[in-house]
C-alpha cells in the first residue's frame, strides 16, 4: 500500500470516530428530551460506527500498515430539534459518502486492487445508510406537525429499532 492511500485511509478512520461521537452526542440528547426510540437509534449507529472505524484500522494493519489513531473534534451537545437532528445526519453520511467515493477513486487509480476491493463494503453500506436516514426523515414529512409529533416519530423510531434488531433493514 503506497503512503497516500495509508493517509487517505487514516483520515477515514478519522472521520468514522468522528461521526461515532457525533452520533453518541444525538444520542445523549434524545435521551434527555426523552425521545428513547431515537436515543436507542442513534446509540446504535454509533456502535455501527465504531465497528467502521475498526474495520479500517483492521485493514490497515492486514495489509502491513500503521493506522493512525486520530484526536477527535468535540461534536455538538445541543441540536434544534429532532428534524433537524436527522437531517444533520444525512447531511453527514453524504459527506462520508464522498469521502468514500475519494478513496474508491484513488485506490483505482493506484492499481490497489485490495484496498479498492476492501472499499466496496462501505461503498454499499454507504448506500444502505443514506436510505434508512432518507425513510427515517419521509415519516417525520409524513408526521408533519401535531401536538403528538414527537410521540409518533419516537414510536417510528421504536418500530425501525425492532426491526434492525430482529435482521431487517
Ligand atoms: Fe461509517
Ligand atoms: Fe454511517
Amino acid at each position: 500500500m503506497s503512503p497516500e492511500m495509508q493517509n487517505k485511509l487514516n483520515n477515514q478512520i478519522g472521520m468514522e470516530a468522528y461521526a461515532s461521537f457525533l452520533y453518541l452526542s444525538m444520542s445523549v440528547w434524545c435521551d434527555y428530551k426523552g425521545l428513547m426510540g431515537c436515543a436507542r437509534f442513534l446509540k446504535r449507529q454509533s456502535a455501527e460506527e465504531h465497528m467502521h472505524m475498526m474495520k479500517l484500522v483492521e485493514y490497515v494493519q492486514e495489509v502491513d500498515g500503521y493506522p493512525s489513531i486520530p484526536s477527535i473534534a468535540q461534536p455538538p451537545g445541543d441540536f434544534k430539534d429532532i428534524d433537524t437532528l436527522f437531517q444533520e445526519v444525512l447531511g453527514h453520511e453524504k459527506k462520508v459518502t464522498r469521502a468514500i467515493n475519494d478513496l474508491v477513486e484513488f485506490s483505482s487509480k493506484e492499481k490497489d486492487h485490495s484496498t479498492y476491493n476492501f472499499l466496496q463494503w462501505y461503498v454499499e453500506e454507504q448506500r444502505e445508510e443514506e436510505n434508512l436516514m432518507r425513510t427515517i426523515l419521509d415519516k417525520i414529512n409524513l408526521i408533519g406537525d401535531s401536538p403528538q409529533k414527537l410521540y409518533y416519530i419516537d414510536k417510528e423510531l421504536e418500530a425501525i429499532n425492532d426491526s434492525v434488531e430482529s435482521g431487517g433493514a
